[in-house]
């Protein structure tokens, strides 16, 4: 039997984009399997809800942000997963990760990349910001990591509309929901397309 390709999940708070993800492998809808979740705070609800899956958990040594790159690059190098996905996860990573991990690492964002996205643009900030801009239309962006904030090549966007009598908690409800349904779906035809290219390129 050919084993699945693995992945690990980074969060940094709540963690339901990672239960919807635990959900889809537990359905069989990723087949791929987790093998750790990572966050850089370890009072993160997603640490929590991933030792209740019996999914391997991993806090970061925050001292300060070289050890917890170094203690990041430790547990990564351990779990060697194929890919790494990050769901709220608020720091950038290192660079020797994201070089060694060339289209293997995949980001969600609450607002239509390329606007709303960058430094600070994360939570309810995001959904303020949208609000304040007078937009009629927001959405869910999924893009691949690089070393700057919401930078990388688009995967996939979502729109989804934006009410007259919003607040920046009953928008950020709306595009969460749509953030569960697609960023699993999302992550298993990018797993399966990685796959598939990897595949073409040791046959050729
Ligand atoms: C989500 O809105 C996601 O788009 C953003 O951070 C939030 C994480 O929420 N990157 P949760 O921790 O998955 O509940």
């Amino acid at each position: 039997m050919t084993q699945e390709p693995t992945f690990v999940i980074l969060c940094s708070g709540r963690g339901s984009n990672m239960l919807a993800i635990l959900d889809a492998c537990e359905k069989g809808h990723i087949t791929a399997t987790p093998t750790g979740v990572i966050s850089n705070n370890s009072n993160s609800l997603a640490l929590e809800k991933a030792k209740a899956r019996q999914i391997p958990s991993f806090s970061l040594n925050e001292d300060s942000p070289a050890s917890r790159d170094i203690s990041l690059k430790e547990v990564i190098l351990k779990l060697n997963p194929d890919f790494i996905i990050l769901a709220g996860y608020l720091k950038k990573l290192p660079s020797d990760i994201i070089e060694h991990y060339p289209d293997k690492i995949l980001n969600i964002h609450p607002a239509l990349l390329p606007e709303f996205g960058g430094k600070g643009m994360y939570g309810l900030n995001v959904h303020e910001a949208v609000i304040e801009a007078g937009k009629n239309v927001t959405g869910v962006t999924i893009h691949y990591v690089t070393g700057e904030y919401d930078k990388g090549a688009i995967l996939f966007q979502a729109k989804v509309p934006v009410l007259k009598n919003d607040t920046p908690e009953s928008l950020a409800a709306r595009v969460l929901e749509i953030e569960h349904q697609k960023y699993p779906e999302v992550i298993e035809e990018f797993i399966q397309n990685s796959l598939r290219k990897n595949n073409l390129k040791n046959t050729s």
